[in-house]
């Protein structure tokens, strides 16, 4: 009997003498964690408040990075007209000031080997059907004879359908088939690029190497 009582108040004074001083080491290695974590959590929260507050006070530059992919619409013209001084670029870009988002825009620049082969008031003849092809005492261009703005596609394809009837010489027969047919028109009036603008000061574009195929 006096045996196991001392057994279990030797037990007592070995729990007394060993747990207290594990709790109080696992007690420090607690404190520095939670501040550490807490240093991170102020941290990435600070970051993503910053974060929040800034696509709120300049919701543009959230909505630019989305079109990151697209040029300026000044960068686009300056690839388009690459002969252009920069009062020409300013002036076609007046030009698009107007157009809606998403509103496709056809732009025409000459060939100057058609203009050599047929004249330019036959080069202007073809500008201004695209310009009026479908409209009633209205163009489409502001006079430009270069920039043409339609409010959706199937308009646009159907003036080209239109004025490939009225005026085929204006396009051509692709190169790799103009050794089948003799009398092929070998050049097209010119080079079309499509043009949409997707927000407020970008664009999509791109040539159109079909455009003017006459097949
Ligand atoms: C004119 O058309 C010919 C194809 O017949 C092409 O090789 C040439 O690059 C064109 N020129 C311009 C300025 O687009």
């Amino acid at each position: 009997m006096e045996k196991v009582e001392m057994f279990f108040s030797t037990l007592s004074w070995f729990t007394y003498a060993t747990v207290p001083p594990v709790c109080a080491f696992f007690g420090w290695l607690a404190f520095p964690f939670a501040f550490f974590t807490s240093i991170l959590a102020i941290v990435f929260g600070t970051v993503q408040l910053w974060k929040a507050i800034s696509n709120l006070t300049n919701p543009l530059s959230n909505e630019m990075s989305e079109y990151s992919n697209f040029a300026s619409t000044n960068e686009a013209l300056k690839t388009i007209f690459s002969q252009a001084s920069d009062e020409e670029i300013a002036k076609y870009e007046k030009q698009l000031d107007t157009v809606k988002i998403f509103d496709p825009v056809l732009i025409i620049t000459p060939n100057q080997t058609w203009i050599n082969q047929h004249g330019l008031p036959a080069y202007n003849a073809v500008m201004d059907a695209f310009a009026t092809n479908g409209l009633q005492n209205r163009r489409r261009d502001r006079n430009s004879r270069s920039i043409f703005h339609f409010t959706e596609n199937e308009e646009l394809y159907t003036v080209r359908r239109n004025v490939r009837n009225l005026i085929p010489n204006a396009f051509f027969v692709p190169t790799s088939l103009q050794s089948q047919l003799s009398n092929a028109q070998l050049h097209p009036v010119g080079t079309a690029w499509i043009l949409l603008k997707v927000a407020a000061l970008k664009s999509d574009f791109g040539e159109d190497e079909n455009f003017f195929h006459v097949i």
